[in-house]
């Protein structure tokens, strides 16, 4: 995702109005409640699951706009149809790999789904279902809304996934849906000669607002136990905050599980674990995203403002490897997309007009240009049963970096 304005304290961001303040305000007593109920203590990641999933109060289930110059963030699909249209390249040649089928996960504002179907029915490469394995309802109404006014002649092949399905053999996709999952926060701090891992939750101050609170990491929990040893692996020098994508990675495990055929395209930001976990990034990388502005405080108006981390490429790669499944290429998004064909398929808008074809290659600008999306972003493919490499790797596969 892209903003306008980088990193503001939330005394300087907009103000919702007041029926956003008293939705958020009614989140905050439902986590407060649950904090209460717990015995004074909730992990980050549960308080960012309820902040982000909470039902019809979350900022995904609830009633926030989100997407586009009109919401928090805008993400490659929302910024240009060719973001899709390229994809469409490394779809076509899954599915003839596997099955002609597609799950998308966390499908947005139905904007990457539209295009995909359109340009795979261009292809003559349609999938014979579409899947959509998305959580929030609000969202699910506004992905159908955009494809049946969009591409009412494909919507028939349009269907919504309550959960993961138990097989399924094609192509899963999911563009910047990692960051968007629950993550734990690790402090290492160095106490004399002992180094201390301890798991940075929230708590609530005598006047009942959220505040942050620290507890060892070895607790008797079974999560906590996985926590622990996970953070024991990381190449983090006290003293250190970061955070760590235990939902992430398990929710790849589960595909490793379900797929017989196929594979995961992922699209995100992040690293590889090495320099993921670099001296310099020792505050971590969770961020918040309001009305183009992002700023760093969870604890402000939670339910309103998009919570996210980047994510550990290395870890996705090990939680599919442990599951099975091989990595089949992994390199930027500049990279994936000049592979898949993105400048060809700009070249082709010049018969369009010159205004069309401007804006279009600033755009593509911006998803390529290493200063912007073409380098942060990552894209990482893992699969089973898949002959020969993929298309979008075909040039700067970086697995060894991994
Ligand atoms: C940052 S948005 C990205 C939306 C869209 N893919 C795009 O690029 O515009 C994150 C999306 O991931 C979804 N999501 C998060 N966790 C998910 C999960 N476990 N399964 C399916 N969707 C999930 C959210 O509901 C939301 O739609």
């Amino acid at each position: 995702m892209t903003n306008g304005n980088p990193l503001g304290t939330s005394a300087s961001l907009p103000q919702p109005d007041a029926a956003a303040t008293e939705a958020s305000a009614a989140l905050c007593r439902r986590i407060a409640d649950e904090i209460g109920a717990a015995g004074g203590w909730m992990p980050f990641s549960r308080f960012m699951e309820q902040a982000l999933y909470a039902p019809g109060l979350g900022y995904y289930s609830g009633g926030a706009h989100k997407f586009g110059a009109s919401g928090d963030f805008v993400t490659a699909p929302e910024l240009t149809p060719l973001f899709a249209r390229t994809l469409a390249a490394q779809a076509e040649q899954v599915m003839a790999l596997s099955r002609p089928e597609i799950i998308e996960a966390g499908a947005g504002s139905g904007a990457l789904a539209t295009e995909l179907l359109l340009a795979l029915e261009q292809r003559d490469a349609l999938p014979v279902r579409y899947r959509i394995l998305e959580l929030s309802g609000e969202l699910r109404q506004r992905q159908r809304q955009m494809i049946e006014s969009r591409a009412p002649h494909l919507a028939g092949r349009v269907e919504w996934l309550d959960a993961l399905p138990q097989r399924f053999s094609g192509l899963v996709l999911g563009n910047e849906v990692v960051d968007a999952m629950p993550v734990a926060l690790v402090v290492w701090q160095q106490e004399g000669e002992k180094l201390s891992i301890v798991e940075r939750g929230v708590s609530l101050s005598e006047a009942g607002g959220f505040i942050w609170a620290d507890r060892p990491a070895a607790g008797a929990l079974l999560a906590a136990a996985e926590l622990l040893a996970a953070a024991e692996q990381l190449p983090a020098t006290a003293p250190y905050l970061s955070e760590i994508g235990l939902a992430g990675r398990a929710w790849v495990g589960e595909w490793g599980r379900i797929l017989e055929q196929g594979a995961l395209l992922l699209l995100d930001y992040g690293f590889p674990r090495r320099e993921y976990y670099l001296a310099e990034r020792d505050c971590g990388t969770l961020m918040c995203h309001y009305r183009h502005h992002s700023h760093g405080d969870p604890f402000w108006l939670p339910g309103l403002n998009d919570v996210t981390a980047h994510v550990d490429f290395t870890a996705i790669a090990e939680a599919g490897f442990d599951a099975g499944l091989d990595v089949l290429g992994y390199t930027g998004q500049a990279q994936f997309l000049f592979n898949c064909g993105i400048t060809g398929l700009l070249e082709g808008l010049q018969n369009d007009g010159d205004r069309v074809y401007l804006a279009e290659a600033k755009r593509v600008g911006k998803l390529v240009s290493p200063a912007e999306m073409g380098e942060l972003f990552k894209v990482i493919a893992l699969g089973r049963g898949i002959a020969g490499p993929l298309v979008g790797f075909s040039r700067g596969d970086r697995v060894h970096t991994l």
